[in-house]
């Protein structure tokens, strides 16, 4: 039977408790409201007085006694609690993540990105344009006839709606639609002295499709409309060089070509020099050429039909195609790739794209 002189054997059994659950039952036992304790100071009332101070005292000692023994083992199974259970929570936080899958920026528009970034250094400020065009903006205004064979030459996706002047509107074939616009909405600038130099980028249909050809890609548009005895071959040759040698990075092999576009006067297309080496097209080795752009002196009908006075003021523009800048840039044979949404792909050349970035 637990008496008072046999209580501290419960000492030793705190002691070496093992768990929480261990303690709990002693604690039952002896310290709780209907424990050992508590039944003994009851019995006290029965005692005399004498009795009952010697024994309360006792009984006292004795529990308070056990009870910081409780205490202390109580607080040391819980530290080892919480430490077995931030162990078995621990993350290292110096592990590798585990690497997700990236998604990344099209090739395409990266290099419309660094195309901008270099006009943009040489003070050419962007303008948006529309992909549905009317005729005239597209056509008409650029001094292409109706009758003109570059229409036909253009393969034009036309649209059932009509434009303002009961012609079918249509997918822009060529950027240079934003020509039109720009110098139309910004002519007064140049009254008051300020130039218009501006690009534009973006979309562009014809019904073509081969290894160079899309029926959807992209161009630059540029305009640059000053004095007319700032515009000169030389400095439209100059943009176009500091450009190209900028974007590659190299001084690359060059051909001005004499050309016709109808909406410029006199017209040169440019060609990079590349060949084929392990199935990917490199650049700078004169073997093929590769055309990337057309340009020239904005013809005077076309300042006539934006009502900019073409005895005070001269042109010049170029049109650049981007697909074909990054087919240089980075090796790529086919134009197709871009637009075949293949991811494998895509992975590849975004990993190819960032080390030339960074490089
Ligand atoms: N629009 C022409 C094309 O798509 C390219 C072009 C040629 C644009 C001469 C120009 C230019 O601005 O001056 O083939």
């Amino acid at each position: 039977m637990l008496t008072i002189d046999n209580i501290s054997k419960y000492i030793a059994e705190i002691k070496q408790a093992k768990s929480l659950d261990q303690l709990e039952k002693i604690h039952i036992l002896l310290l709780a409201k209907n424990g050992f304790f508590a039944h003994e100071m009851k019995k006290l009332s029965t005692l005399s007085i004498a009795e009952k101070k010697e024994l309360g005292q006792k009984l006292n000692l004795k529990k308070q006694e056990i009870q910081k023994e409780f205490n202390l083992q109580t607080a040391y199974l819980k530290k080892i609690q919480l430490e077995e259970k931030l162990k078995a929570e621990y993350v290292d936080l110096s592990l590798p993540i585990e690497p997700l899958p990236n998604g990344g920026i099209h090739p395409i528009s990266k290099v419309t990105e660094q195309m901008v970034n270099i006009f943009g250094q040489m003070g050419f400020s962007v303008r948006a344009g529309t992909e549905i065009e009317d005729d005239w903006y597209n056509f008409s205004a650029l001094n292409i006839q109706e009758t003109h064979p570059a229409r036909q030459d253009h393969d034009t996706f036309y649209l059932n709606a009509l434009d303002a002047n009961k012609n079918r509107k249509v997918l822009r074939t060529h950027t240079s639609n934003v020509q039109i616009r720009t110098m139309l909405a910004e002519k007064d600038s140049l009254t008051q002295g300020k130039p218009i130099k501006i690009i534009s980028t973006g979309r562009t249909y014809r019904s073509d499709s081969d290894s160079t050809h899309s029926p959807m890609f992209h161009q630059l548009e540029g305009l640059y409309i000053d004095k007319i005895e700032k515009i000169s071959i030389p400095l439209l040759f100059n943009i176009l060089q500091e450009f190209c040698e900028t974007f590659f990075a190299l001084s690359t092999p060059m051909r001005f070509r004499p050309s016709y576009f109808p909406f410029t006067s006199p017209s040169f297309e440019v060609d990079i020099a590349c060949t084929i080496k392990n199935d990917a097209l490199q650049i700078g080795i004169r073997d093929k050429w590769l055309e990337i752009l057309g340009s020239g002196l904005v013809h005077t009908n076309v300042l006539k039909n934006c009502g900019i006075d073409s005895e005070k003021y001269a042109g010049l523009a170029f049109g650049i195609g981007i697909e074909r800048m990054a087919m240089l840039k980075y090796g790529f044979k086919d134009l197709r790739s871009f637009f075949n949404s293949d991811v494998r792909w895509l992975q590849y050349y975004n990993l190819m794209l960032l080390k030339y970035l960074i490089s």
